[in-house]
């Protein structure tokens, strides 16, 4: 089936936030952030801006009805600064005007004096200084330091990422009216619409109930509004629910890139120890995980990275703890992967550096210790591994024996150009990791024509989740997907959601239209079996025809509804699910969090100019776990996108703060995402189909999420190239793999 969106993206038809009609008397926000990164506030002197002609309101915290707060996870956030400034950028007022235009121009004329305190970047930095957001966490299994006497190969290293910009072709924004007895209409481009009414409640003292929060669709989220689009959403309802006036703000591209928080950048110690043969035997890794200003979702985040910080492979032996370090950057936050990535490439690094040392290919050692059904994760969950069938079926269909043979005939032929190969296997946990957010809702209704409206807690944001919903109610009815409209995600229609995120709406949204329409289709087929004399069990519905005991009956769809009208049955159904069997206890950091695992496997092989640093990527060959694909197209431009976006994480998006804390690369022109030229030359993609696991929707396993870890291949393939043309190079394990690291790295033999 194709994605039912299709049709109105291609004709521009389909309605984002900025599409939205705007009623006649609607005024602008624009927010007014702190020039510093850390300090006092002095002084905030607003009179010139109040000046400016079709300036109507300029709103700072001490005009908050309720409580100045919008953090998640722990209240460390306040929606705009009171006495001091933790980023720059950190919001300060919020200003609204007749015009957009006036707005931004009044921004400009905000005076303030801040008293500058010292500003932290680093992450290890903040450590020193006890700068923790939320106490460390550390995840064992076996006896690490125990097991290092047993091994023959041990090494230590440092492993770096940087952050990540988000980079939604829509950027955050929302809408807000008021409307009668003090209640709110608010259209946001948010993942969480449930966590935009709930901190709107807050802020504005009114109960949720008054605050009614719709989402059409969004031009991509990433996890970037998973948590960071309520504060424009609050300001914009803060603006309107005082003014009685509705008010708009939707960012352009340079304030949201300054002001919102990207990826966590982690820097990261660890040991690794082998035995003789090659089985990685203990693994000890320290995450310092950089959060920003405030938690956010950091702490989640944090968890992901343990969760993942072996990747695919059994180690019997784990010592693994990670520090969220306070630093006066914006918040950082969710982005596609969750901390699972930074993990990954964490002990990715610590294997291509025991396979450099000893001369050998990282994939010998990959392959030897690859996840096999029954092997315990560190938290205690026990896999159901795909990962060597991923491996096995991808070494076999993409024949990387001849693939090796090319590369060395390659390299021994060419002075100025290598080629470099890499494996990546990934293993992802679909769930979120807090076992209470693993629940979903849906409200199905059957109207008399027969055609049927869903909405659910699902946020369609470019990744299909809406086709997919119509598919389970068509499979469930057996009626025609024509019949059946996906409304806007909307908090008056479906309460008290989880964010669209970890990679679970499908599964969890999915099962919930499921039960619903499951209800509804067993009153249905009572009514029949009253009508046919039969029992329910005796009754089917296919292609829109009822069946009485497999014989077709006169009776369509339409006509069934008709009749279970007559006979005032419900038409609607709302229906609840909640992900069985999950538990995790913090106090042992161990449990069962994950519904299952996704894994896969990719093999990347690029070229690299040895004159000027630059690369192409020739090829990515995956075998993703998707175990019954109910979507082939749409799983398969989620494996393409993630992948590209895990290879721009990886090579050409360098994020630059200095060290005021000042955003360096602050447009596209300064930061650079993969374009058409930067893309894999190819892209294989095999379904390794498998029928295990049914806390997927119909089987389907989860695809948003770790098509992204596809993208570390390419760091180690480049690396790898490099080795060939110096195999004395000094690169460290730092992403991103820049045309500029690749260049020094391909001349300098000590520490690059
Ligand atoms: N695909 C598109 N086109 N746009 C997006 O914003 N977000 C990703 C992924 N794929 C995203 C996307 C992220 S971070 C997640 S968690 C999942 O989609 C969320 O959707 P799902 O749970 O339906 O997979
Ligand atoms: N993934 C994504 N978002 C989340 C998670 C998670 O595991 N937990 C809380 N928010
Ligand atoms: Mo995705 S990072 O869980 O929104």
């Amino acid at each position: 089936m194709k994605n039912i969106d299709s049709f109105t993206h291609t004709r521009g038809e389909s309605v984002y936030l900025d599409d939205i009609p705007v009623l006649v008397g609607s005024l602008y926000g624009a927010v007014y952030g702190s020039p510093l990164a850390h300090g006092k506030i002095t002084k905030l002197d607003l009179s010139e801006a109040l000046a400016l002609e079709g300036v109507v309101r300029i709103f700072t915290y001490q005009d908050i009805p309720g409580k100045n707060q919008i953090g998640g996870i722990i209240p460390d956030e306040p929606l705009m600064a009171e006495d001091e400034v933790h980023f720059n950028g950190m919001p300060v007022a919020f200003v609204v005007a007749s015009t957009k235009e006036i707005a931004d121009a009044a921004v400009k004329k905000i005076n303030i004096e801040i008293d500058p305190l010292p500003i932290v970047t680093d992450p290890r930095l903040a450590k020193k200084n006890g700068s923790l957001i939320v106490p460390p966490r550390t995840f064992k299994l076996g006896d690490s330091e125990n097991a290092f006497a047993s091994c023959k190969h041990i090494y230590e290293g440092i492993a770096e990422t940087n952050g990540q910009e988000h980079l939604y072709i829509e950027t955050q924004g929302a809408y807000a009216i008021p409307s009668e007895n003090n209640s709110i209409k608010v259209y946001s481009s948010t993942q969480g619409p449930t966590a935009v009414q709930r901190h709107m409640a807050d802020v504005l003292a009114i109960p949720m109930h008054r605050i009614e929060v719709d989402v059409t669709r969004l031009g991509g989220g990433f996890g970037g509004k998973e948590d960071q689009a309520t504060s424009w959403a609050v300001f914009c309802g803060l603006a309107a629910f005082l003014l009685k006036k509705p008010v708009k703000y939707s960012l352009n591209r340079m304030e949201d890139m300054r002001m919102t928080g990207k990826r966590n950048p982690y820097t990261s110690d660890y040991k690794i120890g082998l035995d003789e043969n090659l089985k990685i035997k203990a693994y000890e890794v320290s995450f310092y995980q950089n959060a920003g200003a405030s938690a956010d979702l950091s702490p989640a985040v944090l968890e992901r990275t343990l969760f993942h910080s072996t990747n695919s492979y059994f180690v019997p032996n784990v010592t693994a703890t990670a520090y969220s370090c306070r630093t006066n950057l914006p918040p950082n936050t969710a982005f596609r992967g969750f901390g699972g990535p930074q993990g990954m490439f964490v002990i990715e690094s610590a294997i291509a550096k025991v396979a450099e040392s000893l001369g050998i290919d990282a994939s010998v050692i990959q392959e030897k210790n690859l996840l096999v059904t029954g092997d315990e994760f560190s938290y205690g969950q026990i896999a159901e591994s795909e990962a060597g069938a991923c491996w096995n079926k991808a070494s076999a269909i993409f024949d990387i024996e001849t693939l090796r043979k090319e590369i060395t005939a390659f390299n021994s032929k060419n002075d100025l150009f290598k080629k470099g190969l890499s494996f990546m296997p990934i293993c992802f946990g679909i769930s979120f990791t807090k076992t209470p957010m693993n629940q979903a809702r849906a409200l199905v209704h059957v109207y008399t024509d027969g055609s049927v409206n869903i909405s659910t807690g699902a946020v369609e944001m470019g990744q299909g989740v809406n086709t997919k919903m119509v598919q389970v109610a068509a499979t469930i009815f057996s009626i025609s997907p024509d019949q059946i409209k996906i409304s806007t995600t909307n908090t008056f229609r479906v309460a008290n959601t989880s964010p669209s995120a970890a990679s679970a709406t499908a599964d969890l949204n999915g099962k919930a239209v499921q039960i619903a329409c499951n209800n509804i289709l067993q009153r249905l087929k009572e009514v029949a079996a009253t009508k046919f004399n039969c029992s329910a069990d005796d009754i089917k519905i296919e292609n829109e025809k009822v069946f009485v005991n497999n014989q077709s009956s006169e009776m369509t769809w339409k006509d069934l509804i008709g009749e279970g009208y007559l006979k005032r049955i419900s038409l609607s159904e709302h229906g609840h699910y909640a992900t069985p069997g999950l538990h995790f206890d913090q106090s042992k950091e161990k449990g069962h969090p994950f519904a299952y695992h996704v894994y896969g496997t990719a093999i990347t092989t690029v070229t690299i100019d040895c004159v000027r640093g630059i690369y192409e990527i020739d090829s990515v060959k995956i075998v993703n776990d998707f175990g019954t694909s109910m979507n082939t197209i749409i799983d398969r431009g989620q494996i393409e996108g993630g992948l590209v976006q895990g290879i721009g994480w990886m090579t050409m998006e360098e994020i630059v703060y200095d060290a005021e804390g000042r955003l360096r690369s602050n447009a596209l022109s300064t930061y650079k995402v993969p374009d058409i030229y930067s893309v894999p030359k190819t892209i294989d993609l095999e379904f390794l189909n498998t029928q295990n696991d049914n806390l997927a929707i119909f089987k389907s396993k989860a695809v948003g999420e770790p098509p992204l870890m596809y993208g570390i291949g390419t760091y180690f393939a480049l690396r790898n190239a490099i080795k060939a043309f110096n195999p004395n190079s000094g690169i460290g394990y730092s992403a991103p793999m820049t045309p500029e690291k690749v260049l020094l790295g391909l001349y300098h033999s000590k520490n690059v």
